[in-house]
């Protein structure tokens, strides 16, 4: 009999149509995600489960499934995941990487471009009949060239924003507990700055760092007052990385220029502060939602679960069994 697993949602069709080849299924989750307690119930007896980032699978979570054999989450970061349980039992943790470092590093530009340039608030404003008469001084934005790029976390998406900074002309610098070799520092244009140098001296900061037990609040709200007058910062890691109502007083206080945020400190809630702003960007973490990359990364998911559930080692493990 083919192996059973647990979906918390449906992956793209495309991966649907994969699984239902391999495996048997069930979703827990159809018209919305399903709640801890659903998740329980459904895993009891799989022997597989595809998780999505908002899937909390903790270890009241692990300890109800005793057949499982691996974990697919349809993501690249895996904080949602008690891996240390995961590998104590003996079960596979995959995740997703690469197939969506450009299209994240896209949405890093978009979202840096629209907060430099302000072009929702100017959307808004021409959708609203504002626009009357060409003003000299009209939505006035900020230049990039000459100005000092900071990224923090230089790992696959970290360097696939460095290098669309080049035909901006940014200065890119960069803050990671790991250097880069000289020749990759060569490739990528950027120099080695300790966090706090960096976050004193750059212009504009984006954030690609995982979210770890060191990362927690790295950007706290003592660092936010090392940044520059004017500064901006954004966002696409993962929110709890940046102190958020920290963040939102500084800019409501004038002290940055703005943020461009795709990720929340307790998604989906917003800190209400950050609504109100109007030199904040908010977009509902769609780093990676290319139609093109969310299939590739379902087809990942399936693909890692079905390598395991067939008796071979996963594509993408995060953890060595
Ligand atoms: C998205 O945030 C991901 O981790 O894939």
């Amino acid at each position: 009999m083919k192996a059973n697993a647990l979906l918390t949602k449906k992956l793209l069709p495309e991966a649907m149509e994969y699984l239902k080849k391999h495996i048997r299924y069930e979703v827990a989750g159809t018209d919305r995600y399903p709640t801890k307690k659903e998740i329980i119930s459904g895993i009891k007896d799989k022997q597989g489960l595809v998780s999505l980032l908002v899937d909390q699978i903790d270890k009241e979570v692990i300890n109800a499934a005793p057949h499982l054999k691996v974990i697919a989450n349809c993501a690249v970061g895996y904080n949602n995941i008690d891996v240390f349980c995961a590998t104590s039992k003996g079960i596979y943790v995959t995740n997703t990487p690469g197939v969506l470092t450009d299209t994240t590093a896209d949405l890093t530009w978009a979202l840096l471009l629209s907060v430099a340039r302000k072009i929702p608030q100017a959307d808004r404003f021409t959708r609203q009949k504002k626009y009357k008469n060409w003003e000299l001084d009209l939505f006035l934005g900020k230049d990039l060239e000459g100005k000092q790029l900071g990224i923090i976390g230089m790992g696959r998406i970290g360097k696939a924003v460095a290098l669309r900074a080049r035909p901006f002309k940014l200065k890119t610098v960069y803050s990671d507990p790991k250097k880069l070799t000289p020749e990759e520092e060569e490739k990528y244009e950027a120099r080695y700055l300790p966090l706090e140098n960096l976050l004193k001296t750059s212009d504009i900061i984006t954030i690609h760092a995982a979210l770890t037990k060191e990362t927690h609040h790295l950007i706290s709200r003592k660092n936010i007052h090392l940044l520059k007058k004017q500064a901006f910062l954004v966002n696409v890691s993962r929110g709890p990385v940046v102190e958020e109502k920290a963040l939102a007083e500084a800019l409501e206080r004038g002290d940055l220029w703005g943020a461009g945020l795709d990720v929340y400190e307790k998604e989906p809630e917003i800190e209400e502060r950050l609504l109100s702003l109007d030199n904040v960007v908010l977009l509902p973490h769609i780093g990676s939602a290319s139609y093109e990359t969310r299939a590739q990364m379902s087809m990942m998911a399936a693909k890692n679960l079905v390598c395991v559930l067939s008796g071979k080692k996963p594509l993408n493990p995060v953890n060595k069994i």
